[in-house]
């Protein structure tokens, strides 16, 4: 098969997970025949120091003509408590989601059992948790207006949403949940929201459509507790931008650090696959942050944009073999296993590498 990918690794350590990342991907062209050639683009902070635009139209018209893009992080602390900064890194990822009509964002948790001990959760609560996240990507308070007011001494984020964005989130997360084991859990506040009373009206009436799916619904702080509670309880969760973006981060608990976790946007066109972690600053440079969750999403890239399952299983195999023989980076310690092995980026890839 022959695919080009995009690269792009955006800020912090974004750089250093991909590195590995695309690495992973030329060892499974090379196992498996296939030819990926490869281009990289500039997003976020450096972006922002390089062109002026968190989001250069050269890098955007890259991604439309790649076939996938493998995408690390953006964000740089010397925002974060600057709050008139107009430009800003994380406008060059909303930018993007939005013009590539990225409206699905698959968050899959999923615990490595050797990972047991390095979640907070207890083990007996933990094991056997496997959970879909579908958070809508391109709507929500996210994309509303937002503004200020009186002078500006009042702000306002409006959440919209319309019949048609929800309808094609549920249909994307019930035909998910064909595949696994028939559960959907739609999530909402409709106990307070509009936009949720119309979420959950959409949802019920896709439900009626996939009569072999059971669909449960759940308020959103409800939803914040039995995570935590009973996290094995879950098969596919359907739920708004906001809510999902926090709910995804808690969820990351379950599979032990957000190190390991991957993520898929897909929607009309090029699909983006990238850790749900973040730009990492306090970490960058230093060769310690865990390129686990951008391999385990090179291996979303490889099953969802080019339909390579094998491929993409061998690359999920090759990480539990690695976590398997003990090799950790330092996010995925466990203090009470002292025979555990701690890598840098570079070397964890290595061993993934080696075990392909
Ligand atoms: C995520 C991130 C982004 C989001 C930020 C960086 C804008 O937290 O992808 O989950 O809120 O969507
Ligand atoms: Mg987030």
């Amino acid at each position: 098969m022959n695919k080009n990918i995009l690269i792009v690794p955006g800020d912090g350590i974004g750089q250093e997970v991909t590195a590995v990342g695309k690495r992973v991907l030329d060892r499974i062209a090379e196992k498996f025949g296939h030819a990926f050639t490869y281009d990289e683009a500039l997003i976020g902070h450096v972006a922002i120091e390089a062109t002026g635009s968190p989001l250069p139209d050269e890098t955007l018209a890259k991604m439309k003509a790649s076939d996938a893009v493998l995408f690390g992080a953006v964000g740089h602390p010397k925002y974060d408590n600057d709050p008139s900064a107009k430009v800003r890194p994380e406008q060059g990822l909303l930018k993007m989601r939005k013009e590539l009509g990225l409206y699905a964002n698959l968050r899959p948790i999923k615990l490595f059992d050797e990972l047991l001990g390095a979640s907070s959760i207890r083990p007996e609560i933990l094991r056997g948790a496997d959970i879909l996240f579908f958070r809508e990507l391109t709507g929500d308070i996210y994309f509303g207006e937002k503004g200020r007011k009186n002078d500006g001494a009042t702000a306002y984020d409006v959440a919209e949403y319309s019949r048609h964005e929800v309808e094609r989130i549920a249909r994307k997360a019930f035909e998910a949940a064909r595949t696994r084991r028939k559960k959907l859990c739609s999530v909402d506040k409709a106990n307070v929201l509009e936009t949720s009373r119309l979420w959950r009206e959409v949802i019920q009436k896709v439900a009626l459509e996939y009569p072999d799916v059971e669909v449960e619904y759940q308020f959103v702080d409800a939803t914040a507790m039995l995570l935590i509670k009973d996290p094995k309880k879950f098969d596919v969760v359907v739920t708004a931008n906001l809510f999902g973006d926090i709910l995804t981060d808690e969820a990351s608990q379950i599979a032990g650090s957000m190190g390991m976790l991957a993520s898929a946007s897909i929607g009309d066109g090029t699909g983006v696959y990238e850790p749900i972690h973040g730009s990492a600053h306090d970490i960058t440079g230093k060769g310690v942050a865990n390129p686990l969750a951008s391999i385990l999403s090179a291996a979303l890239l490889l099953d969802i944009s080019f339909g390579l399952k094998a491929e993409a299983d061998a690359v999920i195999a090759a990480v539990d073999a690695v976590l398997k023989a003990g090799y950790r980076t330092r996010d995925i310690a466990d203090a009470h296993t002292p025979q555990e092995k701690i890598l840098g980026t570079s070397a964890m890839g290595d061993q993934v590498i080696a075990n392909l």
